[in-house]
């Protein structure tokens, strides 16, 4: 089973108010365990004029102004997909839908 896409802007913008940080605590809760991180060059939101960085995505959903807890939270308030800890969700479609 695929794991939700989580990107973090490490624009300049983004970096400037928090994205290392961001991206640090990440790492130190090993939210990677649970989410796809990835690093983005810039979400193209830093020219809003209402200031909107720090971004991150959470799949489809954006989340603004971020900081470490907003993305420690999001990710803790997803679906748990695993069945037993440590032991993830067998998809057993997977197979039909493997590239
Ligand atoms: S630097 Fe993050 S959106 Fe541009």
């Amino acid at each position: 089973m695929s794991r939700l896409a989580l990107q973090i802007c490490r624009g300049p913008t983004c970096r400037s108010l928090g994205a290392d940080d961001i991206l640090k605590a990440v790492r130190r809760k090993r939210l990677q365990d649970r989410v796809a991180v990835s690093e983005y060059h810039c979400f193209g939101r830093c020219e809003a004029p209402e200031g909107l960085c720090p971004c991150v995505k959470l799949g489809d959903r954006w989340i603004f102004n971020a900081t470490e807890s907003m993305i420690i939270q999001a990710v803790a308030d997803l679906p748990d997909t695993r069945t037993n800890a440590g032991e993830t969700e067998i998809d057993p479609f997977a197979k039909y839908f493997a590239d």
